[in-house]
């Protein structure tokens, strides 16, 4: 138990006192900072007084383990579940990082969701399967069933680059068992997702509206002026076209946002924003449980999470060399016109000042569609048209060294860099190409780069 965990739950009011505080590396705009303790991530700018505090008290909240309504001495961390997929944030996203992917044939991990969903018109909010919401939730308190069970079996895939050099991906075939209120419907969209990374979001957060849906003067090797390509993610909220930022998809709106769909959907937990469950009318069980109050995750203990997770540094690499900020055959190849090497941001000074700087996250926040291969599957066992937004990245150097297993796109079914790559088709298969009709030694200078950012 660590001991901010007890200092949330054994007292149920937390004192920021009590916890030693994440102290910025160097302050300034950089946003890439070195990461020595990897339980105590550093901010990318310096914090006042009460910032700090209530970023340290999200910090808390992010490592807590909830527990269900009305256990004894919970504090104010009760109200897990029902139904759910982990009791923490941390679970899924340990210490920042990537959840652990797929190792291989065998029960997904549990920082690898499905989330499932029917499709509705461009404008219209989405919708969760009919009997089991927007995520098949695989945990369930004591008493009470799960929704089901997620495995996957992968068929290893074999071919040669151009220079006779062979490569392997695998390809996923999800399997959704144990049903515990019948069939999904087979309009049911299966989307198996895996807990990105949260490092770096808030300066994801600061990138101006403008810089993702206009188009821009490409840094890229295209020349001045080439259109950007892809969309923007626009979401329609209310009535409202909201433009999406967060998840593989760029369905959250915002850090806030996601944070709160995750207490719900993936937790069980309300919150000020959504004062729902996951449940359905079908799941009678799951409506009849007791709440663990109104909304279940404090007003303050909320803020303070997503403060925490605003702040986050990207880490620099580990290795005592930089990387240049761009590599010329990343750009050549053409990997450059998604994966842009620089955004704009304005950051928001402790004086309420605010700055125009630039970050180097290799995204353009905008969907693309990479072709059927990535494409999620519904139900009935039809290839659903899906648009990806570009994945950062930012501190991929500092995942690849630190995560045990390191795995790849939005499943997890890349086992390298290269697999990621090599799944590269659709809007991206010039680029794929390209890559592919490179000499051995030419991808291995380009992997290396990528490994270092
Ligand atoms: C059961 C696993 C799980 C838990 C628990 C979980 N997440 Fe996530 N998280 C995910 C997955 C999967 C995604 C990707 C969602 C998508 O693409 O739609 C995600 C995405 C995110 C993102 C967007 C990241 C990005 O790069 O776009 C944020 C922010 C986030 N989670 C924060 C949280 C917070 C805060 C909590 C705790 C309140 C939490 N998550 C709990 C699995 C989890
Ligand atoms: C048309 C836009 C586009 C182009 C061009 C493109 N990518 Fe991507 N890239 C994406 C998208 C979108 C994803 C996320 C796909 C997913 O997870 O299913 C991605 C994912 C990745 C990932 C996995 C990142 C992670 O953290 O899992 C790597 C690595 C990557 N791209 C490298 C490259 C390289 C190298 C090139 C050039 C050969 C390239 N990309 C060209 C859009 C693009």
């Amino acid at each position: 138990m660590s001991p901010r965990w007890a200092a949330l739950g054994a007292t149920g009011l937390f004192s920021a006192c009590a916890v030693a505080l994440p102290q910025p590396v160097s302050s300034g705009p950089t946003s890439q900072q070195v990461f020595a303790n990897s339980r105590d991530p550093p901010f990318y700018q310096q914090l006042d007084a009460a910032t700090r505090a209530r970023a340290a008290l999200g910090h808390a909240v992010f490592n807590t383990q909830w527990v269900r309504a009305a256990t004894p001495l919970a504090g104010r961390r009760d109200g897990l579940g029902p139904l759910y997929n982990a009791a923490s944030c941390d679970e899924c996203h340990n210490e920042g990082l990537r959840g652990r992917g797929p190792v291989g044939d065998g029960p997904a991990p549990q920082a690898l969701i499905v989330q499932l969903e029917v499709p509705t018109a461009f404008d219209q909010p989405a919708k969760g399967d009919p009997h089991y919401g927007h995520v098949l939730n695989t945990a369930a308190l004591a008493g009470l069933e799960p929704e089901g069970r997620v495995s996957i079996q992968y068929r290893e895939d074999t071919g040669r680059y151009p220079d006779g050099t062979e490569w392997h991906v695998r390809v996923p075939r999800y399997l959704v068992s144990a049903l515990r209120y019948g069939p999904l419907s087979p309009a049911t969209v299966l989307k198996p997702r895996l807990a990105p990374s949260l490092f770096g979001n808030g300066l994801l957060e600061a990138v101006p509206e403008t810089a993702i849906t206009d188009p821009y003067v490409a840094t890229d090797g295209r020349g001045p002026g080439a259109p950007s390509v892809g969309a923007p993610a626009w979401q329609w909220v209310d009535g409202r076209r909201r433009l999406g930022r967060f998840g593989w998809q760029g369905t959250a709106l915002s850090i806030r946002d996601q944070t709160t769909r995750a207490f719900s959907r993936e937790m069980g937990l309300t919150s000020r924003d959504v004062d729902h469950d996951d449940c359905t009318a079908a799941e009678t069980d799951c409506l009849a449980q007791p709440n663990g109050g109104s909304p279940e995750v404090a007003d303050d203990l909320l803020d303070a999470v997503v403060e925490f997770q605003r702040w986050l540094a990207v880490p620099a690499p580990g290795a005592a060399v930089v990387a240049p900020s761009t590599d010329p055959l990343f750009v050549q190849v053409g990997c450059a016109a998604c994966h842009r090497p620089s955004l704009p941001v304005m950051l928001q000074g402790p004086d309420g000042t605010s700055t125009r700087s630039a970050i180097a996250p290799y995204t353009d926040l905008r969907l693309h569609d990479l072709g059927p291969g990535l494409a999620d599957t519904d139900a009935a066992g039809r290839k659903v048209p899906s648009l990806w937004r570009t994945a950062p990245l930012w501190g991929l150097g500092y995942r690849v060294q630190r995560e045990h297993y390191p795995t790849f796109l939005h499943d997890g079914r890349g086992r390298s860099i290269e697999e990621a790559i090599l799944w590269h088709d659709g809007e991206a298969r010039a680029a794929r190409e390209a890559f592919e009709h490179l000499t051995t030694p030419g991808r291995t200078v380009l992997m290396q780069w990528l490994a270092a950012l």
